[in-house]
């Protein structure tokens, strides 16, 4: 090497250095490093009985994407909404739309499948009603990191607390998005056929 040639190695090793960083980098964000990986754990495998005592798991549902929200029947405002939320988006989709719809129970005690079964009665008979035994709904909540908890009421009875999210899941059963319930039902219909 010429005295010239010498000179040039240190800026060129630097300079190779911070490119490979920068790929590095690129590569980390575009495989979905930190937050993406964390979301796309939401979900997996489970087994329930449905409202017509029916045992189910996600396999039911394959080849379908899936609205899938979890509250209970005795729930005195936030699931009833939502579930009325749900038949609206429901109705606007072809009656043989490839289309799941479930509501699990975070109240697996109370919430038998025959308590889920007259319940669902008042909304679109697309909604499969999830119960299962203790254990079973422990597992579905946590695949979905769902937050439920037991609050005792005054009259000796007692309430749930619990993540209200209506999650999205692709035909895949990967987590797609929280769906927003608060836009026209329209819209949410046809971002639920995209993925159909
Ligand atoms: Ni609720």
């Amino acid at each position: 090497m010429t005295p010239q040639q010498k000179r040039l190695v240190l800026p060129i090793a630097i300079l190779a250095f911070g490119l490979l960083a920068l790929v590095g980098t690129a590569i980390f964000i575009v495989s979905g490093g930190g937050e993406r990986g964390h979301v796309a754990s939401v979900g997996g495998p489970f087994s329930l009985t449905d409202q017509n005592g029916a045992r189910v798991t996600e396999g039911t549902y394959a080849g379908k994407p899936a609205m899938v929200f979890f509250g209970f029947t005795h729930c005195p405002d936030v699931c009833p909404t939502t579930l009325f939320d749900i038949s609206e988006v429901l109705r606007r989709l072809p009656e043989n739309a490839k289309i799941a719809a479930l509501f699990v129970t975070v109240d697996p005690e109370r919430d038998t499948p025959e308590a889920m079964k007259d319940y669902l009665s008042s909304f679109d008979s697309r909604i499969s009603g999830l119960s299962g035994t203790r254990a079973e709904i422990d597992a579905v909540l946590k695949a979905y990191r769902v937050y439920a908890k037991k609050v005792p009421t005054q009259n000796g009875d007692y309430t749930m607390d619990h993540t209200a999210i209506v999650y999205l899941m692709d035909k895949q059963g990967r987590f797609v998005n929280a769906l927003n319930l608060q836009q026209p039902p329209e819209t949410t219909a046809r971002e639920l056929q995209r993925l159909m």
